[in-house]
């Protein structure tokens, strides 16, 4: 277990790793510090169960390097961060209190070189609790959860995506959302809105069912996702889903989500370009939660004023797959040039 840690640490291009054992939970927190380029570091605190430690650190290190990405993508003055709290087993109640209190000291302990907020596996209430204890918490006054406001960019970049992959409107398309959790469902009802055909699909299955009897569509297994035919797939939970397993078998025109790192390897970009199916960046797409907590840290911003910011990422996701097309390139390779070049004047 030690040496799989050690070579993840040291084949990595993040600036450090700061980690703890918390021995009462049999947990590991991973805090990646990727990149402090553009301003103290930032990003989400993910919790879930994994398979091993070094899967806790792996996602972490991968997470964190694409809030690097996706802070760069918008020039918003924020550094590349992201923590895992890598559990060996499920944790509730007041266990998972007092552990979310030891997170907390172990973030305070920074003194703001890293500032998280909710990810997968961690709700708003939870980081009430890490704040309480920690301090750097993004969220807060009223703001705490940044599904919403990630799925209101989502939903626009999937507007751009139909117009660049079907030449169309949404009125009609059929939309499968991977995952229908904290972003997954508000874009489903805005999807619903717009006339998208909605295919739901969620490791709960029953929560997939429930939506889609309210919202109309249809549901489909999760091991099926990557078999069943739709327009626009849209990864909304889990990394990784896009590999050279699943790409092969695709049978959708684009991917427009908002999971982050939907991509296994860097290679996987260009194997969906090849398939000929258009590839909305994964960082871009997703990045309407970020750019809300950064804007209400601030706080200069109205609720509506946030959101008209939110929706503008579809016209940067626009210029992105306007730029990739005139290249014959995967948008991916679109999307890095713009990061590089705002890194690289700093
Ligand atoms: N976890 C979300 C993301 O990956 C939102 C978030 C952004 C939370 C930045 C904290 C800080 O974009």
């Amino acid at each position: 277990m030690t040496d799989e840690l050690i070579k993840l640490i040291q084949v990595w291009d993040g600036q450090g790793v700061y980690m703890k054992y918390d021995k009462p939970t049999d947990t590991w927190f991973f805090i990646a510090l990727h990149d402090p380029t553009l301003g103290y570091m930032a990003g989400g605190c993910r919790m879930k169960v994994y398979p091993t430690p070094a899967d806790g650190l792996r996602d972490a290190m991968r997470l964190g390097r694409g809030m690097t990405h996706k802070w760069a993508a918008i020039d918003f003055h924020f550094g590349g961060g992201k923590s895992v709290i890598a559990l060996s087993h499920p944790i509730e109640g007041q266990e998972r209190e007092a552990l979310l209190r030891r997170f907390g000291r172990m973030l305070r302990s920074l003194n703001g070189a890293y500032v998280t907020g909710v990810d997968l596996g961690t709700s708003p209430e939870d980081m009430a609790i890490v704040r309480e204890a920690g301090k750097y918490v993004f969220g807060g006054e009223g703001h705490e959860d940044p599904g919403p406001f990630t799925a209101l960019g989502v939903f626009s970049c999937i507007e751009t995506t139909a117009r660049h992959a079907l030449g169309r409107d949404l009125n009609g398309v059929s939309v499968l959302i991977q995952g229908v959790g904290d972003v997954g469902e508000p874009l489903a009802r805005m999807l619903a809105e717009a006339g998208a055909k909605l295919i739901l699909s969620d490791l709960d299955q029953a929560r997939a069912s429930k939506l889609a009897a309210e919202l109309g569509g249809s549901t489909v297994d999760p091991d099926k996702v990557p078999d069943t035919e739709c327009d626009i797939l849209a990864p909304s939970a889990v990394g990784a889903t896009l590999n050279k397993d699943t790409i092969p078998r695709l049978r959708c025109r684009a991917v427009a989500g908002s999971a982050n790192n939907q991509l296994e390897e860097d290679a996987d970009a260009q194997r969906l370009h090849e398939r000929g199916i258009l590839y909305a960046p994964d960082y871009i797409v997703n990045a309407g939660g970020a750019m809300a907590f950064a804007l209400f840290h601030e706080g200069k911003l109205s609720g509506e004023e946030v959101n008209d910011r939110i929706r503008k990422i579809g016209d940067s996701l626009d210029r992105i797959l306007g730029e990739a097309k005139e290249r014959n390139e995967s948008p991916v390779h679109a999307a890095t040039r713009r990061v590089e070049q705002v890194l690289g004047q700093h």
